[in-house]
């Protein structure tokens, strides 16, 4: 297995960067500036330039990876069409290019919550709206995928148990990044996680739970 990770320089991508390393799995990371992503990225992981942004950019950087684990994200800002290009475009993009290399899973991670239009949170230039769409180009791709939906996002790692849901029934919560990293490269491994929507939180009361069930208690 080599693992092709987007959006590797941010917050969540760094940690699905390192989880990936710790498991030995050779990381090709995709980043817009070497420069800048060798001061937060392993030196293990092989970096490569380019932009979701331009699909032509993708194809040679892709190399012989054989899984894709996306984590871009938009960065709050003025620009009305910032989530609808990074969060449905790029992606589209990083779908079209997995697919013609023949890419095995596809990791992709969205946001609770997608399905809901009246959320406070597509006061951000419709984010929801456009994850949604992107998560439904990925499963009528034909690709294996696994999505995984995180509540709220936190850099500080806890050792409150993960909570994983179907889509559509987990509507708040928190979870630290390094979770989601795991989950994201769990789902690599467990056949459970094949073709699914996972909702995740963490919670300090749930009983804590493998990973191998957590995916399978996942209709
Ligand atoms: N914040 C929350 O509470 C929350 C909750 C649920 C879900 N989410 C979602 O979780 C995901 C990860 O969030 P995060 O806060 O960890 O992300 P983040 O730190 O904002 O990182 C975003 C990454 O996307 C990259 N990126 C942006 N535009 C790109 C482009 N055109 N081409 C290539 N890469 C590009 C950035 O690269 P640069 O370093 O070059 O800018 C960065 O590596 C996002 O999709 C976010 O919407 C967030």
């Amino acid at each position: 297995m080599k693992a092709f990770v987007a959006g590797a320089t941010g917050e969540t991508g760094r940690r699905i960067v390192q989880e990936l390393i710790a498991r030995n799995i050779p990381v090709r990371a995709l980043v817009r500036d070497v420069e800048t992503a060798r001061a937060v990225l392993p030196a293990e992981a092989e970096l490569v330039e380019g932009d979701v942004l331009k699909p032509e950019s993708l194809t040679a950087v892709l190399g012989d990876s054989t899984v894709l684990l996306c984590a871009t994200g938009a960065k709050p800002s003025f620009d009305p069409t910032g989530p609808y290009k990074i969060d449905l475009e790029g992606t589209k993009n990083l779908v079209d290019v997995a697919k013609t290399k023949g890419i095995e899973h596809f990791v992709f991670v969205s946001s609770l919550c997608t399905s809901q239009l009246f959320h406070p949170l597509n006061l951000f230039w419709l984010i929801l709206v456009w994850k949604k769409q992107a998560e439904e180009y990925i499963q009528k791709s034909g690709l294996t995928y696994t999505i995984v939906r995180p509540g709220g996002l936190k850099n500080e790692d806890n050792t409150d148990a993960i909570v994983m849901q179907s889509a559509d029934t987990l509507f708040d919560g928190s979870i630290p990044r390094q979770k989601v990293a795991q989950v994201c490269v769990e789902s690599l491994s467990q056949p459970a996680a094949r073709n699914k929507i996972v909702e995740i939180v963490a919670k300090s009361e749930a009983t804590s739970k493998s990973f191998g069930e957590l995916f399978a208690n996942v209709a």
